[in-house]
């Protein structure tokens, strides 16, 4: 049985666009659902339409306030028959209720190491900070921002003479590798959400350590 997944997005949709190649998998537990967007220009949506995949338009500028705009996602998110939801590039905060409607079944990207560089601009606070490792993470969305529990992330070397734009590039590569598996790992199960942390259901080898430079 695959899990029908809704993937949020606010922009181009190049995570988007690796969960659909991965999901065109027979094998792959997932099927994509919906792409819905916030944003009627959002890139990704004109990518996913060619794709097939069903698409909906939920403009937060058309409601009132948070919770309406809410409440008509979740209607849109409920009659696709979304059992999960991942956000990619999905540039609007929810508020607890709906995050908590949709525990353990809601996923994000974030650009970082987390708990590291949380929030926007991810790769300049890098930079700032001197880090030599950067990277990006896949996390069980929680009512505060960029802090659920860890899914998955990939490490990558900060290089002499990286900017922003170099750094972003890389970590975006990452990013297509790490989104997939992750939305695989839950959809088929054998990675939940129990008692606020990520339980895994096996382990894997020791690969030693990613050193930088090496
Ligand atoms: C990605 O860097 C993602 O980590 C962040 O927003 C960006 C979205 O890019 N949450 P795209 O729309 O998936 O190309």
């Amino acid at each position: 049985m695959r899990r029908r997944v809704a993937v949020l997005i606010s922009g181009r949709g190049s995570n988007m666009a690796s969960l659909i190649e991965a999901a065109r998998r027979p094998d792959y537990p997932a099927e994509i659902a919906l792409v819905a967007s916030n944003r009627p220009d959002a890139g990704g949506l004109a990518h996913a339409e060619a794709a097939g995949i069903a698409t909906a338009i939920v403009d937060h500028k058309a409601f009132p306030d948070r919770a309406a705009f809410e409440d008509a996602l979740d209607g849109v998110l409920r009659r696709h028959g979304a059992e999960l939801i991942a956000l990619a590039g999905f540039m609007r905060v929810f508020t607890a209720g709906f995050v908590e409607r949709w525990t353990g079944q809601m996923l994000n990207i974030h650009p970082s190491l987390l708990p590291l560089f949380k929030g926007l601009y991810t790769h300049r606070q890098a930079l700032k900070a001197g880090v030599l490792v950067h990277g990006c993470t896949v996390h069980f969305v929680v009512p505060e921002l960029d802090s659920g529990p860890i899914v998955a992330q990939a490490a990558v070397p900060v290089l002499p003479g990286d900017t922003e734009n170099t750094l972003a590039v890389r970590i975006l590569k990452q990013e297509h590798v790490i989104y997939p598996r992750a939305l695989a790992w839950v959809a088929s199960g054998r990675t939940r959400l129990e008692g606020g942390r990520v339980s895994f259901c096996e382990t894997w080898e020791n690969r030693g350590a990613l050193v930088v430079p090496d």
